[in-house]
């Protein structure tokens, strides 16, 4: 496994693509990208500054703004895993709240909020030995990765995971807000006109509905080796 490899993994909402591209990123030694959390620091910056109206319509001004976001990953100490930073500040639980999720489809769906992010994606894997996960990143960021992945689960599986996730974190919510945003984000993100979700045609599909986390690891670094030995 000498030649660092670029791991694309896509899939729908709350499938556990993070967890186990960590995973796999910790035990190769690799790099790991969350874009989701780029997109929803997006987001924040939107909310907070009033770019987004009560019908969830985003401004124009998002536009001549952009230039006014910075998004860092930092890790902290004694931490495995980084922080997501806007402009200097850590945004990591607020960008994971429902406010959040639920106008996170909307802003990701603008063309220019795109171009900029997958930019800045593209140069952070230049020198590949690198796991990023989000829904364009087989089919738009990385469309030569060696290693692609279509994740899904059953939409049941996913709102209960997500519930347990926000509760565990504090987070005020109930079963039925967290399958609306799911189906929700499903829907717009599948449906939107620039880089909608769908899996590249070279993708391997892991559908992890009963699967434990540490299966799925497994059945990653199995693909992964098949892949290095090859070469
Ligand atoms: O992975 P996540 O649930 O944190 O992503 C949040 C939203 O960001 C998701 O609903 C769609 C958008 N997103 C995107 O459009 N493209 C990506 N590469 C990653 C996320």
């Amino acid at each position: 496994m000498n030649k660092p490899i670029i791991i694309a993994i896509d899939g729908y909402s709350s499938t556990g693509k993070s967890t186990v591209a960590k995973a796999i990123a910790q035990r190769l030694n690799y790099i790991y990208v969350d874009t989701g959390a780029m997109y929803r620091a997006v987001t924040l910056f939107c909310v907070r500054n009033g770019l987004i109206d009560s019908s969830g319509k985003i401004s124009d001004r998002l536009k001549s703004m952009l230039k006014d976001i910075n998004i860092e990953f930092r890790k902290s100490a004694g931490s495995e895993t980084a922080d997501t930073y806007l402009n200097n500040e850590n945004v990591e639980k607020e960008i994971r709240s429902i406010e959040t999720a639920n106008h996170v489809s909307a802003v990701s769906a603008v063309p220019e909020v795109r171009e900029l992010l997958v930019r800045q994606q593209q140069l952070m894997g230049q020198a590949k030995g690198i796991v990023m996960d989000g829904r364009d990143i087989g089919t738009v960021v990385f469309p030569d990765a060696e290693l692609k992945v279509f994740m899904t689960a059953s939409p049941e599986i996913r709102t209960l995971r997500r519930f347990s996730e926000l509760k565990a974190k504090g987070e005020n919510v109930t079963v039925d807000e967290v399958r609306k945003n799911i189906e929700g984000r499903d829907f717009k993100d599948t449906h939107r006109e620039v880089s909608p979700l769908k899996q590249a045609a070279d993708a391997v599909v892991l559908d992890n509905s009963n699967m434990t986390p540490k299966e799925q690891l497994e059945w990653l670094y199995e693909k992964v080796k098949a892949i290095c030995e090859h070469d």
